[in-house]
């Protein structure tokens, strides 16, 4: 442990929102990177309740050791009601005090980062972290979980190919994503879907879904996957429309919350840990209000009112070979 020459002693951590696989390599590199630095880290249970509720524990080098491999989250997770509203937010900085937490470090999605915001409005030191499967937090080119839940879709996805291709049938896949298709269209594109349904998509249901699987029947395929994000309407209306329009007769598979799941892979489990590491260090040299992401590929901060405030539109390069791949 190296000496802790700067005044701050004492942090807290929390996962708030959506879980995402990789949150846990996060909170241990939060706890690591702290005590490394001579700071003492408080785990913060359930979201932004736990700081209403005072519901927390110490975490020391152990409670954080074996979970780098782990789904899910240990402090667990919430979305709070009462943190929107202003007494629920004094409570929360009534805890901080109480405890001597100098900043807290937050784990999630959009609705976190707007109650980091708000905390930070406060005076309490805040630091984002990006976790979200939906990779939709726009100052940051990529959010913890992503990979892990799009391998899992694949995985899911490949093996619905297997019997769709057997019985020559149209699968209707909807992956998560209540807002965003970044999801949909990175595992389309992993699938070779037939065709892929986004929530950011202009063009109309005719050429993004019929006229694709038009096509590709007169190419001569007989079985077809169509991959629809959450946001861009319900996997069982699509199959419906298509039956009605094209007369066949879709399986419909929701793939839910499975995406949430499962043991990080490597790529979340290396980002989590560099950007724990990265919010202990801004808030040990008194940053605050900053969301940690990553930009060109290169780890960097963004303050949480600029990060919010942009908007992340669908890739534009991924969506033109999308639709080289599904326009034959
Ligand atoms: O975390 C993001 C997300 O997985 C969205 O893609 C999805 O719409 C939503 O969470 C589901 O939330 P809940 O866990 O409340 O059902």
């Amino acid at each position: 442990m190296k000496e802790n020459r700067n005044a701050v002693r004492r942090i807290g951590v929390l996962t708030s929102g959506g879980d995402a696989p990789g949150m846990n390599a996060a909170v241990r590199a939060v706890v690591r990177a702290a005590i490394f630095r001579g700071i003492e880290v408080i785990g913060i249970r359930r979201g932004w309740n736990g700081l209403i509720n005072g519901d927390f524990s110490r975490l020391d080098e152990k409670s954080v050791a074996h979970i780098i491999n782990r789904g899910g989250t240990i402090l667990y997770t919430a979305r709070s009601e009462e943190f929107r509203t202003e007494e629920g937010q004094q409570k929360a900085v009534a805890t901080c005090k109480m405890l001597g937490l100098q900043g807290i470090v937050a784990i999630g999605g959009d609705g976190t980062f707007r109650g980091a915001q708000a905390l930070s409005k406060h005076g309490i030191c805040v630091v984002g972290i990006p976790g979200t499967i939906d990779n939709d937090i726009a100052c940051t080119n990529y959010c913890i979980g992503f990979d892990t839940a799009a391998n899992t879709a694949i995985e899911c996805i490949d093996k619905l190919r297997d019997t769709m291709q057997s019985h020559e049938r149209c699968s209707v896949v909807e992956v998560m994503g209540r807002h965003a298709g970044h999801l949909a269209l990175y595992v389309g594109l992993a699938v070779g879907a037939t065709a892929v349904l986004v929530p950011e998509s202009n063009e109309s249901f005719e050429e993004e879904v019929i006229e694709k699987i038009r096509n590709a029947r007169l190419n001569g395929f007989t079985h077809y996957m169509v991959v629809v994000a959450e946001g861009a309407g319900s996997a069982f209306d699509v199959a419906k429309r298509i039956k009605d329009e094209i007369a066949i007769d879709p399986r419909v598979t929701v793939l839910g919350h499975i995406q949430r799941g499962g043991t990080p892979s490597a790529r979340d489990r290396v980002t989590a840990t560099r950007m724990g590491y990265h919010a202990v260090d801004i808030l040990a040299n008194g940053g605050t209000n900053k969301i940690v992401c990553i930009r060109n590929g290169v780890m960097c901060s963004v303050d949480i009112d600029v990060g919010l405030s942009e908007q992340k539109g669908i890739d534009q390069e991924e969506f033109t070979v999308l639709e080289a791949m599904t326009g034959i």
